[in-house]
């Protein structure tokens, strides 16, 4: 058998998935990386070992497709951005999620699959009925145990991503695409969590950073404890970290 395909028949098995797989999504400017950032800092801090991965670009190859997707100056053809972010996730989901789940850890990654649904799917107009097949050939199935959604108004957060951007244009490529375009990514996701309660946790950000890092540690904790991953101690956040 080829090295490739005994791969594919090891991580089928799905019990042999132990750790637990968290996600982070948002529109762009929604707060997610700031809050992704301090629980990471949390956990850490009080003991708990988290992989921190992101796509696109969460294996070499991934950081090198995510360069040529967010450039400002490239024009990405719909369907070449669709499969160029199933590519990504292939490699990362093969070389990177599926390996360290094996072993236990705790991953988060900073988006995944529930992306390509809100942005590909809502934004660009894919099919609902394509997009899950390309989910499904890139993830082979593999699915968060845990996503939080960071919400906020789409204008709130153009108005987050300007002062990012020093009041330019919002940043990269599909940042820099118009209300409408993010109004549909936002709804999108509003409703994958209304599909899946139990999995997408709604997070509002509208309220001070520091509220919103109580409320992501209130859904988080008690879920990785759940799961046998407990945090060794309490630790408190400090004040200076929620300096943006
Ligand atoms: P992100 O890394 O969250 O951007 P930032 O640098 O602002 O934190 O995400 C990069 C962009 O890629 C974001 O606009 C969403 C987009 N994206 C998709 O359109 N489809 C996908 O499947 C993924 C993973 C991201």
């Amino acid at each position: 058998m080829p090295a490739s395909a005994r791969h594919q028949v090891t991580f089928r098995n799905k019990n042999q998935v132990t750790g637990t797989f968290i996600t982070f999504e948002g529109i762009d400017g929604s707060g997610k990386s700031t809050q992704l950032r301090l629980l990471a800092n949390y956990l850490k801090q009080a003991g708990c070992d988290i992989l921190l991965t992101r796509e696109p670009g969460g294996t070499p190859v991934g950081n090198r497709l995510r360069a040529a997707l967010l450039d400002a100056q490239e024009e990405v053809d719909p369907l070449t951005e669709l499969l160029v972010f199933a590519a990504d996730r292939a490699q990362h989901v093969r070389r990177v999620l599926r390996p360290a789940l094996a072993l236990g850890q705790v991953v988060f990654s900073d988006r995944y699959a529930d992306a390509t649904a809100a942005y590909q799917g809502a934004g660009r107009g894919f099919s609902p009925e394509l997009i899950s097949e390309i989910i499904q050939l890139a993830t082979e199935g593999l699915k968060p145990d845990l996503t939080l959604l960071f919400d906020l108004s789409v204008d709130d957060s153009t108005t987050r991503t300007r002062r990012r951007t020093n009041g330019s244009q919002r940043g990269d490529r599909l940042d820099s695409e118009n209300a409408e375009f993010h109004t549909r990514v936002r709804e999108a996701y509003l409703q994958l969590a209304q599909r899946e309660p139990e999995r997408i946790k709604v997070i509002k950000t509208s309220q001070p950073l520091e509220l919103t890092h109580e409320r992501v540690k209130e859904t988080v904790v008690p879920f990785l404890r759940s799961r046998g991953h407990v945090p060794h101690h309490e630790v408190e956040t400090s004040s200076s970290e929620f300096s943006r």
